[in-house]
């Protein structure tokens, strides 16, 4: 099921300007696992039908609106400015005119703080509006410092499901009998729209902080008799809110916890859980291995039986099946990704850039940078080269030292070896140049012409001997 059964319109916060980060850019904007919190929640409001979904921007609202706009551009979704940002409530007030008109329209509030909101529990919580309650997400936490706490009739330091929900109050604003609530409200409501906005309409700013209060209008509704209930998400990490570093570092963690538990449930041997992050997308095939302190960015494939050392930061790759990448590699495919070929060895400290395609049983070793070329079957290039777009043949063996000097200043020129060449140690290849196939280049040449195929081609000076020569003596004082 994707489309909902009634007019849904879906409010996201992101205005304020979360003073507690203590940072430049707007709170939304912070990222976790590679990607703004907005976009998160964004993403997991993509599959819920809405006929839109307005984004309430205003501090840093240019910045904002530029870093959601491809995403947005996939959606029906408009932002909506809010200046300046008097609260919660004002915010969805800026919303309130461009909501549906329908008698049994439904609007999803969430904040763009929480990020990890799952499209199900949303649509859970739509659910249990049905267009005419007032749904609240809530949530039980050991530590509610900080989150509006849910009032309920009876005892309102009670466990559990209390009576009827009575408001929601902030922790600024909450007497010490209710700071001792621990159901707390997530940041997440689904109302019937035509009574939201009379809600909106009658809050005030008469409280701690002299904002206007979302929270408020559950006791308009309580007052008003609609029912107000609450839902609860499958797991309390969906709804942890970020309001500081330390909240976002914390959330990060179990974010990447989640990940690695999920990943090791297919299969993938992690050395340790907690010294692991994927910033994006990561498929792992059979018996693949994974040591400590490892970084995944973009989309990666790990074929059968791949071995990761550790520290290495992998972004956008295919790594076939038994290749192995020691410590301390950095490859960073663009879009396209880098290919690692089947029973290649890469590293240690080895750097793949865009356009890097190894063949099978490559080998790539410490200090080697390879971009925009590539390696046929059993190339080998160990100690410290460059290779740059150059296109290299079968069993290769590219000297320690040596480089493609691919650029003129002004434009990039293309180096093609041909299979079996063998190009001794610290030699200089100037682009454009072709060294055909079989061809040897003898150490510290610098090649400005083609070295023909077979033959042994060296470009230094040759090495002389002077018989008798003395070394220069110090004058005496
Ligand atoms: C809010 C809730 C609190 C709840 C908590 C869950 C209110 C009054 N309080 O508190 O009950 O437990 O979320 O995380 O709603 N924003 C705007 N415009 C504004 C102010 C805020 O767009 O004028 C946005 C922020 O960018 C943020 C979201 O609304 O994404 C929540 O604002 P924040 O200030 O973090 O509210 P909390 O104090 O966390
Ligand atoms: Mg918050």
């Amino acid at each position: 099921m994707t489309a909902s059964a009634y007019p849904l319109d879906i409010v996201i916060m992101a205005a304020g300007k979360g003073t507690r980060m203590k940072s430049a850019r707007p709170k939304v904007l912070h990222t976790l696992a590679g990607r703004p919190m907005l976009a998160h929640v964004i993403q997991a409001c993509a599959g819920l039908g809405a006929r839109r979904i307005h984004v309430i921007t205003g501090h840093g609202a240019e910045q904002v609106e530029a870093a959601m706009a491809p995403q947005a551009a996939a959606l029906p979704l408009q932002f909506v400015r809010q200046e300046p940002q008097l609260g919660t409530g004002h915010a969805v007030q800026q919303a309130a005119p461009h909501l549906a008109d329908d008698a049994d329209g439904i609007t999803l509030i969430l904040n763009g703080d929480t990020p990890l909101i799952r499209t199900e529990t949303a649509r859970a919580l739509i659910e249990a509006c049905a267009g005419k309650n007032l749904a609240l997400l809530t949530v039980h936490l050991d530590d509610p410092t900080g989150y509006g706490r849910i009032v309920r009739v009876g005892d309102s330091a009670r466990e559990g499901e209390g009576g009827r929900i009575l408001g929601i109050v902030e922790q600024k604003d909450a007497h010490p009998r209710q700071l001792a609530i621990r159901e707390v409200y997530t940041g997440v409501m689904a109302a019937p729209t035509a009574a939201l906005r009379r809600w909106l309409s009658r809050l005030t700013n008469d409280n701690a902080q002299g904002e206007y209060y979302l929270t408020d209008v559950v006791a308009q509704a309580e007052a008003e008799r609609t029912h107000v209930c609450a839902a609860h998400p499958a797991s309390e990490i969906e709804v942890l809110g970020v309001n500081s570093p330390a909240q976002l570092a914390d959330l990060e963690r179990r974010l990447q916890r989640q990940q690695a538990e999920g990943l090791m449930e297919q299969g993938l041997r992690l050395a340790d859980p907690a010294r692991f992050d994927l910033r994006g997308e990561l498929q792992v095939g059979r018996d693949v291995e994974v040591d400590v302190g490892c970084v995944f960015e973009g989309r990666v494939e790990l074929g059968d039986g791949v071995r990761i050392g550790p520290y290495c930061v992998i972004r956008n790759a295919r790594i076939a099946a038994g290749a192995t990448l020691h410590a301390y590699c950095h490859i960073e495919g663009d879009a396209a990704g880098v290919e690692v070929g089947p029973g290649a060895i890469v590293g240690p400290y080895a750097r793949l850039r865009p356009g890097a395609k190894l063949g099978a049983d490559v080998h790539i070793g410490n200090f080697v940078e390879v971009k925009n070329s590539t390696l046929a079957a059993g190339a080998k290039a160990n100690h410290l080269a460059y290779l740059g777009d150059a296109t290299v043949g079968e069993r290769v063996n590219f000297g320690a030292g040596s480089i493609t000097a691919n650029y003129d200043g002004a434009n990039k020129h293309r180096t093609v070896i041909g299979a079996d060449v063998h190009v001794g140690s610290n030699c200089v290849l100037i682009a454009p140049v072709t060294l055909g196939e079989g061809a040897t280049i003898g150490g510290g040449s610098t090649l400005a012409k083609d070295a023909p195929a077979g033959q042994l081609t060296v470009a230094r000076a040759r090495q002389v001997s002077l018989p008798g020569w003395k070394r220069p003596q110090k004058k005496p004082a």
